[in-house]
């Protein structure tokens, strides 16, 4: 029998509103998501707003010290409960003013004592299954997911191995950028370095060493590992005098990532410069694509100044071009699904990683039986 390669998603998997609108119940619906950071979310009623997939949703630090996440609407008739972020002593709908506790149940609502039958202890916010990662809040809309562990088995220990200290970092500044693509255009060229020698020279000989990179699944999490460039070519100041100690770590010289099916991926550049991608698809042809980027202090450090600016203006713009061409192919009468270069070795030069997420989508969108 003769072997043919396996064939990429057919095009309509990125360009149908239903298959875009399938994904969402059969995708983000059920996966894990980043919320907030909890440093964010540290003290007592500090809560952020943010969404997954079009639904509104919030994670609050409790009372109890807990942290919770709720949809961001209120039992009654529906009004949001808050917006943005902030910090609440009780959440007060701000419609009706019925108000509940930190964690989510009712407290009072104007006049219920006059209603028959009224029992407000029956009444919660809606929650929603929440994990801390390495200091990163996610939620989960599905109340049957499997945990973080089950998805991305390793990935949490590794990440804390590679970037000691990474649960203590903070946020300090984010990049957004829209691409004219749908969400898995951007997230199957993140997930492949085939095209990183030809597109992004700044990267590929400033920053690591393209010839080692090699991405491999283990479960829903996509790892990328590779050695960082000669110390000579480096583009930035790797753990200078201000920066983190990573003497004795061998991620000193090394780069890796974790992408975390299907939005979010964490990133450790040479030196323990770790950054983040978010996808938020926002329609069938649009993505929102937030960049952050991390210090023990959360305050701006010139490396980081420096660094996330090169991304935006190298890495960055250079895939907004290629994913942009890519959705206007996928339009293309004269495209259909074509072959991928999956090498048995792996390596930089396969697409094995792009098998793996056709394989995610389809699992999802056809289950067997
Ligand atoms: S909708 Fe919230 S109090 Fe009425
Ligand atoms: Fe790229």
């Amino acid at each position: 029998m003769t072997e043919t390669p396996p064939l990429a998603l057919e095009p309509r998997y990125y360009t149908d509103p239903d298959i875009y609108r399938r994904e969402q119940e059969a995708i983000f619906f059920r996966t894990w998501h980043y919320a907030c950071h909890v440093s964010e979310v540290a003290a007592t009623g500090s809560y952020v707003a943010f969404e997954v997939a079009g639904e509104s949703l919030f994670t609050i630090r409790d009372g109890q010290g807990e942290l919770r996440s709720f949809y961001n609407v209120c039992k009654h008739r529906a009004h949001e409960m808050v917006s943005g972020q902030g910090r609440k002593r009780l959440l007060v709908c701000p419609y009706h003013a019925w108000t509940y506790d930190l964690d989510g149940r009712l407290r009072k609502a104007p006049n219920a004592e006059k209603v028959p039958g009224f029992d407000a202890s029956k009444i919660c916010l809606t929650s929603v299954r929440t994990e801390v990662f390495c200091g990163f809040v996610f939620v989960n809309l599905d109340p049957h997911a499997k945990p973080m562990s089950d998805w991305f088995p390793e990935a949490e220990a590794q990440l804390k191995e590679f970037r000691p200290g990474i649960e203590d970092l903070k946020p300090v500044k984010q990049v957004e950028v829209i691409e004219d693509c749908n969400w898995k255009v951007s997230v199957e060229n993140y997930s492949e370095c085939y095209h990183c020698k030809l597109n992004h020279p700044t990267f590929s000989q400033g920053v690591i060493d393209p010839e080692s990179y090699n991405v491999l699944p283990q479960g829903h999490c996509l790892r990328h590992t590779t050695r960082a460039a000669p110390s000579e070519a480096m583009t930035y100041a790797v753990a200078g005098p201000s920066g983190p100690d990573q003497g004795a770590n061998e991620a000193a010289q090394a780069y890796s990532s974790w992408f975390l099916w299907p939005a979010y991926s964490f990133q450790v550049y040479p030196g323990g410069v770790l950054n983040t991608y978010l996808w938020r698809p926002l329609s069938v042809d649009r993505t929102l694509v937030v960049r952050g980027w991390y210090t023990e202090d959360g305050l701006l450090s010139d490396t980081i100044e420096q660094l996330s600016e090169q991304d935006r203006v190298t890495t960055v713009a250079e895939d907004v071009r290629l994913v942009n061409s890519v959705q206007r192919g996928l339009n293309s009468r004269g495209y259909e699904a074509g072959p991928l270069i999956v090498d048995p070795a792996t390596g930089v030069n396969s697409e094995h990683s792009i098998e793996a997420i056709h394989d995610w989508v389809r699992e999802a969108l056809e289950p067997a039986g």
